[in-house]
C-alpha cells in the first residue's frame, strides 16, 4: 500500500466523521484498509462521507451525539453489529466552537462546548476502550484525540473552546499512562488553522490576522489530508513508542 499503513481487518470508529478533519480521517483510514464507522450528530454529513469512501458497502454511517452516553452506547453497539467486531482504532474528532467574549459568556454557552469537546471525548473513549478490553482486543488498540493549538496557547474570544482542548491534552496524557498496561495507546493532535466548515464562520480578517504569526502564512486544507495522515500514523504500528504525545500540525504557528 502506498502509505505503508495496513489497517486490513481493523475496525475504526471516527466521531465527527461527517465533516472536515473527521471526514478526511475516514477517507484515509478506508484507503488503508480499515472498515470505518462514520459517526456524527449530523447523519446526513456522515452518509455523505460514507458515499465518498472506497467500497462504501463495507463501512457504516451512524448517528451519534458524543455528549449523550446512551447515544454513544447505541452507536457503538450498532458498529459492532453491522461491522461484526469491535473498533480497535478510535478517533475523537467531533467538536464545536462558539465565539464569545469571556466577560459576557453565559454558563450555558460555556457548558455546551465542554459537553461536546471534553465530556464527549471522555464518554466515547471510555466506552470504546472498555469494549476493546472486554473482547480481549486491547493489544494494538489506538486512540487519537483531536485537540487544538488553542489548548496550548489559548484563544481570545474562545476561552471555553481553548479550555476544553487543553483538557483534552491533559486527558490524553493521563489516560495514556493508565492504558499502557492494557496495550491501548492514546495520543492527540494539535491542529492549527485548517480550512473546514468550523473555520468558515470566522471572519476572514480575523483569520488573516492570526496567520501573521504562521510561518507558511496560510491555512491547512483538509483535502490535503495532512492532519488525517498524522492520525493514521498515530493509529498505526509505526508509532508504537508514542504514548500520550501531543503532536502539532500547524504550518509553524508561533502564538
Ligand atoms: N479546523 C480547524 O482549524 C481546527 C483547528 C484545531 C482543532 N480542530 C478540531 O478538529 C476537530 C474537527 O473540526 P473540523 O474543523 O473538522 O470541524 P467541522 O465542523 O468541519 O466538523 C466537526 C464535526 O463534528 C460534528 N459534531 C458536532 N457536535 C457533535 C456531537 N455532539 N456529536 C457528534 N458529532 C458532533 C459536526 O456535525 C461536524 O460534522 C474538532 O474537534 C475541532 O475542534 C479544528
Amino acid at each position: 500500500m502506498a502509505s505503508g499503513n495496513n489497517f486490513d481487518g481493523k475496525i475504526a470508529l471516527v466521531t465527527g466523521g461527517g465533516s472536515g478533519i473527521g471526514r478526511a480521517v475516514c477517507q484515509i483510514l478506508a484507503r488503508d484498509g480499515a472498515r470505518v464507522s462514520v459517526c456524527d450528530i449530523n447523519l446526513q454529513g456522515a452518509q455523505e462521507t460514507l458515499a465518498s469512501l472506497n467500497q462504501p458497502g463495507v463501512h457504516v454511517a451512524l448517528h451519534m451525539d458524543v455528549a449523550d452516553k446512551e447515544s454513544v452506547r447505541e452507536a457503538l453497539s450498532a458498529t459492532q453489529e453491522k461491522l461484526k467486531g469491535t473498533p480497535t482504532l478510535l478517533v475523537n474528532s467531533a467538536g464545536i466552537s462558539r465565539r464569545s467574549s469571556f466577560l459576557e459568556m453565559s454558563e450555558e454557552a460555556f457548558m455546551k462546548v465542554v459537553d461536546v469537546n471534553l465530556k464527549g471525548t471522555f464518554l466515547v473513549s471510555q466506552l470504546v476502550c472498555n469494549a476493546m478490553i472486554e473482547r480481549g482486543e486491547a493489544k494494538g488498540g489506538s486512540v487519537v484525540n483531536i485537540a487544538s493549538l488553542a489548548g496550548r496557547n489559548g484563544l481570545a474570544m474562545n476561552c471555553q473552546y481553548a479550555a476544553t482542548k487543553g483538557g483534552v491534552m491533559a486527558f490524553t496524557k493521563s489516560c495514556a499512562k493508565e492504558l499502557a498496561k492494557t496495550g491501548i495507546r492514546m495520543n492527540c493532535i494539535l491542529p492549527g488553522a485548517i480550512r473546514t466548515p468550523m473555520m468558515a464562520v470566522i471572519p476572514e480578517e480575523l483569520i488573516k490576522e492570526a496567520l501573521r504569526v504562521n510561518a507558511l502564512g496560510r491555512q491547512g486544507e483538509p483535502e490535503g489530508k495532512i492532519v488525517a495522515e498524522m492520525v493514521a500514523f498515530l493509529l498505526s504500528e509505526k508509532s508504537t513508542y508514542m504514548v500520550g504525545a501531543c503532536v502539532e500540525v500547524t504550518g509553524g504557528h508561533y502564538a
